[in-house]
């Protein structure tokens, strides 16, 4: 078996089709570039991911709210946020081979012309190969209405906070919140980006999870440095192995046209580190500036201080797609657990999932397909699932192989009926991680599930 960076980026690609996690877009007509479906299983990640997001950001907190805004808006926005001048990647061509790159990324492109055996994009430049680099706007444009005219584009967004700041007023007034206060969205963006790529790592259009941090301005280097920490947390809280993860602050060249500084929070990939999500300092950048195009006064007027001032700005951006390609990635393994019966390595491939991230808790299986299990078990079943309890069940195949397709799947807990359930309501509990089966009476199973998914 090989253990190449790149196999096992194949290998978690090829699990994610062959079990409906993720799709290529369009798949019946060759495929749209950078453009994912999630089936049954990967939806039910990404819902998980969504899910741990808002309980950790919203709903366990009394100081954030959420929002929902639209993905068009009106392209005067994108004007004032510095986004139609200001957010353009450098492109540059290769004039040998006629591929399109970021220059400012040569370093870990590679040339995809076969003809020039993958070699790192950077040789074409030291050859002298390039075009000179022009600025590409990464938005998306489309037309409002019938008439297809300069008056009628409007942009797809590229990114969720915007529809927060223009917002800002409206929440304040009617949620009756102060500084410190945050508003959270999550939602789809798009950017026609010039390298997407590694899967659903860089793609065209993905969804953010953004939360835009109002504070007063003094307060502001502490709320960088709590947010900082406490979206490290969220990912090894979940799981994520922490010697896998890593802060790294940007160097001023780096900065986003908004940002006096940005750390990002970065995974240790198969293809190297990279950005996870960025805790950014937007300052009063965006607040300041909708304020003096708009003529809305999005300041806040404190009445304890009797002071009126723009709140500073700190934003933890996370993105869904790469936070649940971390959880895959990250729970991924292929673990020898002995010889099979031909002499081979026997190769189990397991997910461990986290148990609020696995797209299903408990399977639910009887031993036999007769004798009274398969009854019992859809009763049992059918019980977890109405107590909320994200359940599957299947009768059908030898039982290792049932335990190993959930294995495959990063199912934590499966439950088995047999012969003795029909004596004495004892059922088989199997971890997923441990493979360890006790027996538990099905009076006590939901208490027991609930126990070992709290101490995960
Ligand atoms: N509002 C700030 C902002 O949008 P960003 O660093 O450009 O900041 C935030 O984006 C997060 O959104 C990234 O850390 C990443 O997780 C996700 N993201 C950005 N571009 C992406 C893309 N092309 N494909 C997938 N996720 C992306």
């Amino acid at each position: 078996m090989s253990k190449k960076p790149e196999d096992l980026m194949e290998r978690i690609v090829s699990l994610c089709k062959r079990r409906g996690f993720i799709f290529q877009a369009s798949e019946i007509y060759g495929g749209l570039s950078s453009c994912y479906d999630y089936g049954p299983l990967g939806v039910e990640l990404k819902r998980n991911v969504k899910e741990a997001w808002w309980e950790d950001m919203v709903t366990s907190r009394r100081d954030i709210v959420g929002l929902d805004s639209a993905i068009l808006q009106s392209p005067t926005v994108w004007e004032v946020s510095g986004h139609v001048t200001g957010f353009s990647d450098p492109l540059v061509d290769c004039k040998v081979c006629k591929a399109r790159f970021r220059e400012d990324q040569l370093d870990s492109q590679v040339c995809p012309n076969k003809k020039y055996k993958k070699r790192p994009a950077n040789d074409c430049r030291n050859q002298g190969f390039f075009t000179e680099p022009r600025q590409f706007n990464l938005m998306f444009k489309t037309f409002m209405g019938p008439v297809e005219d300069s008056a009628s584009v409007v942009y797809m967004r590229p990114e969720t906070a915007q529809g927060i700041f223009t917002n800002f007023l409206n929440v304040l007034n009617s949620s009756r919140l102060k500084p410190p206060f945050g508003i959270a969205q999550i939602g789809k963006s798009f950017r026609n980006e010039i390298t997407p790529g590694n899967f659903v790592f860089r793609m065209r259009e993905f969804e953010q999870m953004e939360m835009e941090f109002f504070c007063p301005i003094e307060e502001e280097p502490k709320w960088y440095e709590y947010w900082v920490q406490k979206r490290f947390d969220w990912y090894t809280k979940l799981g994520v192995k922490a010697d896998k993860l890593r802060l790294r602050p940007h160097g001023e060249d780096e900065l986003a046209h908004y940002s006096i500084g940005c750390t990002d929070v970065e995974y240790l990939f198969p293809f190297g580190w990279s950005e996870l999500e960025g805790i950014a300092r937007r300052t009063d950048f965006d607040l300041k500036r909708h304020s003096e195009a708009s003529g809305t006064d999005l300041s806040y007027f404190d009445e304890l201080k009797k002071e009126r001032y723009t709140p500073y700005v700190v934003e933890p951006a996370a993105g869904v797609d790469r936070a649940a390609m971390t959880f895959l990635v990250d729970a991924y393994e292929e673990q020898e657990i002995g010889i099979d019966k031909k002499g081979r390595p026997d190769v189990r491939t397991v997910l461990h999932f986290h148990p609020k991230i696995a797209p299903i808790t408990v399977a639910v299986f009887p031993l036999v397909k007769k004798d009274g299990m398969p009854e019992v078990a859809d009763e049992i079943e059918s019980l977890l699932r109405m107590e909320g309890m994200r359940t599957f069940y299947d009768q059908k195949g030898a039982i290792g192989r049932r335990y190993r397709r959930q294995d495959e799947i990063g199912t934590p807990f499966c439950v088995t009926i047999d012969g003795q359930t029909l004596q004495d309501g004892t059922v088989t509990l199997r971890d997923r991680d441990s493979m360890e089966q006790v027996r538990v009476h099905r009076e006590e199973l939901m208490r027991t599930l609930k126990e070992r998914i709290a101490n995960f």
